[in-house]
């Protein structure tokens, strides 16, 4: 059995994934690196993290929308691994679902990444993660709180991921510590933002510019390693961003 804690990062690959899954490796875990299409970016990433500690990091595909991979995924973090102490749900799709124009397509893609997958990841991890005294970490968003507009159902996808945060709080409890971090404004979707767009927002929000991606790392390494007597919370990293929404 690998000695270090080892924790599953979904949509680990890239980004803010990327981010959680070297600042938790830094803190001393193994870690397993999900990924759907990124793989020369998480086989490059388990590379560089397995050359500073060897066999610390492994990585995983999986499409979530299909309803076998949350089971197959955590069977083969346990076959490499032997363990399983912390689950981090941050895979996610965002994109307008303008009304008028979304389709059960469109509705079924985003519950599947933002809050399907996080429930059956979370069922199939249960024995492992209460064995380990373990912890699950849900990537949330402000938004899921207060809409954004012309986000309907991602913002109901992730305040569905709210409730399984508080849901689970409660079921999995007193072994399993259940979490959930929302973000800000950490990193503009890959398709871009416009300037105009972008700048209303750091307008809006108290700490007047964008978080980084190790600002919410450092709160889900918080959560998995030392919020010993935190469960069913939703932290916002949103520079407070939320206070004026
Ligand atoms: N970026 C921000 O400013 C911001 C703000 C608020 C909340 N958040 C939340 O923070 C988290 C990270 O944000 P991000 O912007 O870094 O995320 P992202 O780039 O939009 O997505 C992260 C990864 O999710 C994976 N993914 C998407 N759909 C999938 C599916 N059906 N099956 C398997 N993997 C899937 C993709 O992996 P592959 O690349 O391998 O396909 C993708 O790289 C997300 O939960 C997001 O909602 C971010």
């Amino acid at each position: 059995m690998n000695k270090q804690p080892v924790i599953l990062v979904t949509g680990g690959a890239r980004r803010v994934g990327a981010a959680i899954v070297r600042h938790l490796h830094a803190a001393g875990c193994a870690v397993a690196i999900h990924y759907r299409s990124s793989a020369a970016e998480a086989d490059a990433l388990a590379q560089e993290l397995n050359a500073t500690r060897a066999d610390s990091a492994c990585t995983f595909p999986g499409a979530l929308e299909s309803d076998n991979t949350p089971g197959a995924l955590v069977g083969s973090v346990l076959a490499h691994f032997g363990r399983l102490d912390g689950l981090v749900n941050n895979a996610s799709a965002f994109y307008p679902t303008p009304i008028g124009e979304t389709t059960a397509a469109h509705w079924n893609d985003l519950f599947a990444a933002n809050a399907r997958a996080p429930f059956f990841l979370a069922q199939a991890a249960t024995p492992a993660l209460r064995e380990a005294r373990g912890a699950i970490v849900n990537i949330v968003d402000i938004y899921a709180e207060r809409p954004l507009a012309g986000h309907t159902v991602y913002s109901m996808a992730k305040a569905a991921l709210v409730m399984l945060t508080q849901a689970l709080a409660r079921d999995l409890a007193p072994e399993v510590r259940v979490n959930a971090v929302a973000p800000g404004a950490i990193l503009w979707p890959a398709s871009g933002k416009p300037e105009e767009a972008a700048e209303a927002l750091i307008a809006k929000t108290p700490l007047a510019r964008k978080g980084e991606p190790e600002d919410v790392a450092e709160a889900v390494r918080w959560l998995l390693m030392d919020a010993h007597y935190t469960t069913g919370q939703v932290i916002r990293v949103d520079g407070g961003r939320a206070l004026n929404i």
